[in-house]
């Protein structure tokens, strides 16, 4: 049994020792936060980023971090999952990416602004958060991409805006998307023109068809239309 004073002795001190213990570890536990954030990389753009994302409201329908509604994907690892050219192409005109899908805001961001979104997502994207979101539920919900697979990560040998947009909804080789049909031997289907006119107006050559008209550069269009021109079924890469 202990005495009257052993026992409050035991309770003082416990009580203080435990106290003790969470305060180390709360203050270690802010200590690492500017190592997994990469506070360093915390540029004016990505400043400016993270202030369109509050003022636009987009936690009104995304999670970021886990935070936020629950209508519209998780965004933490959207830069990883779709890259920079599909994320721009997103904020421009919500309705090309996923044609008659549920409504994404459409919202007037100038060129700069849909830059700094960019730039603060890929911030984001950067963070140490100890494995969260739990790969890979989360990615493969989100239609149109049934592709587990980074498309800024992998993919060499194909132009860079492919791997950015239309893997979202094609696959080659069996990597990608599936809402598109795959594009293995695509150039022994169509005539030789048909890319160019294609990808510059996809509703101009089939009325009413879901791929959407995306915003390609001349360089781009060009690149791709080459690409394109090489897929036959027997012919090297
Ligand atoms: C009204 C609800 C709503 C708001 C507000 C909204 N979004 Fe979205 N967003 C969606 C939906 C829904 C999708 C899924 C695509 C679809 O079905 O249209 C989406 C998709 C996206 C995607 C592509 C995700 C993926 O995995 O393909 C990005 C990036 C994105 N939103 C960024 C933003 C940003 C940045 C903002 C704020 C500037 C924002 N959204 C505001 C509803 C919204
Ligand atoms: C949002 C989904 C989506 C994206 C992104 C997309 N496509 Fe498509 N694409 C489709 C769909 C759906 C079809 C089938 C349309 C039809 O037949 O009416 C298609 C058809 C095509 C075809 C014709 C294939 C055939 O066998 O007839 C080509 C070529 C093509 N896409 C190339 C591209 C390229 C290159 C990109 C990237 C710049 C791209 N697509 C991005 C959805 C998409």
């Amino acid at each position: 049994m202990l005495s009257k004073s052993a026992a409050r002795a035991f309770f003082v001190g416990g009580t203080a020792l435990c106290s003790l213990a969470f305060i180390g570890l709360t203050v270690d536990t802010i200590g690492r936060i500017p190592a997994q954030t990469h506070e360093e990389n915390l540029t004016p753009a990505v400043i400016r980023g993270k202030n369109l994302w509050d003022e636009s409201n987009c936690m009104g329908c995304h999670t970021l971090l886990g935070e936020g509604a629950y209508y519209a994907p998780e965004l933490t690892r959207v830069y990883e999952r779709r890259g920079p050219e599909f994320i721009a192409a997103m904020l421009r005109d919500p309705a090309a990416m996923y044609p008659g899908a549920r409504r994404m805001e459409q919202y007037d961001f100038t060129d700069e602004e849909i830059a700094d979104l960019v730039a603060f997502l890929a911030w984001v994207n950067e963070m140490d958060l100890n494995g969260f979101p739990a790969p890979p539920t989360l990615a493969s919900a989100a239609a149109p991409s049934a592709s587990s697979t980074s498309p800024v990560a992998s993919g060499a040998g194909r132009p860079r805006v492919f791997e950015q947009m239309c893997v979202a909804c094609h696959a080659i080789d069996g990597r990608g998307g599936s809402v598109g049909p795959a594009l293995d031997g695509v150039a022994d289907r169509v005539e030789p023109d048909f890319f160019e006119r294609w990808l510059r107006d996809p509703a101009a050559v089939r009325p009413g068809t879901a791929m959407p008209r995306l915003p390609l550069s001349d360089a781009q269009l060009a690149e791709l239309v080459a690409f394109l021109s090489q897929q036959h079924t027997e012919g090297a890469e």
